[in-house]
């Protein structure tokens, strides 16, 4: 499986520490990225990151990881609440998907307490700030890591103890 995975940031995130820090906190999402690259060169990962405040972004991005990746990492930030669009996207490819949200949004108003991603993320990580796309990124690796195909065993020799002589 591919190695590849595109985090992906939706609306107002570009605003990220400057946007009601008591809530999302001080770090930008420069910062954010900069740790998420680092982190993915330990693990083994290529990293498309990206942001928009536009949905059509956004779903063109899945489409391009659903052709390249092996994993997708987004916070969809409001659209999570809203957009079947994005749900139908993520529904289409074919592998593990982590739904990262800074702010514990079951804590928060009750419309940010329904995801229509989350009906096909593998899992969800909420609440736990900025760090938690170090911990999706984890995650992923792991996920791509138990999907690859078992350890390579060469079959010729048990296939030439098969042959007739
Ligand atoms: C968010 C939570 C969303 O409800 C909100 O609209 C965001 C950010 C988070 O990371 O906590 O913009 O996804």
């Amino acid at each position: 499986m591919s190695r590849l995975v595109y985090v992906l940031n939706g609306p107002n995130l570009n605003l990220l520490g400057k946007r009601q820090p008591h809530i999302y906190g001080h770090e930008t999402l420069a910062d954010v990225e900069a740790e998420c690259r680092e982190l993915a060169e330990e693990l083994g990962l290529e990293l498309r990151f990206h942001q928009s405040n536009a949905e059509h972004r956004i779903i063109d991005w899945i489409h391009e990881a659903r052709e390249t990746a092996g994993g997708i990492l987004i916070n969809p930030a409001a659209f999570t609440h809203t957009s079947v669009a994005i749900l139908d996207a993520l529904d289409a490819c074919g592998f593990p998907i982590i739904e990262v949200h800074i702010s514990n949004v079951h804590r928060r108003e009750s419309f940010r307490h329904r995801s229509y991603v989350s009906l096909v993320a593998s899992g969800v990580i909420a609440g736990f700030g900025t760090q938690g796309y170090g911990l999706a990124l984890r995650r992923l690796a792991k996920l791509i890591d138990e999907a690859e195909p078992a350890a390579a065993v060469d079959p010729a020799p048990a296939l030439d103890s098969m042959r007739q002589p």
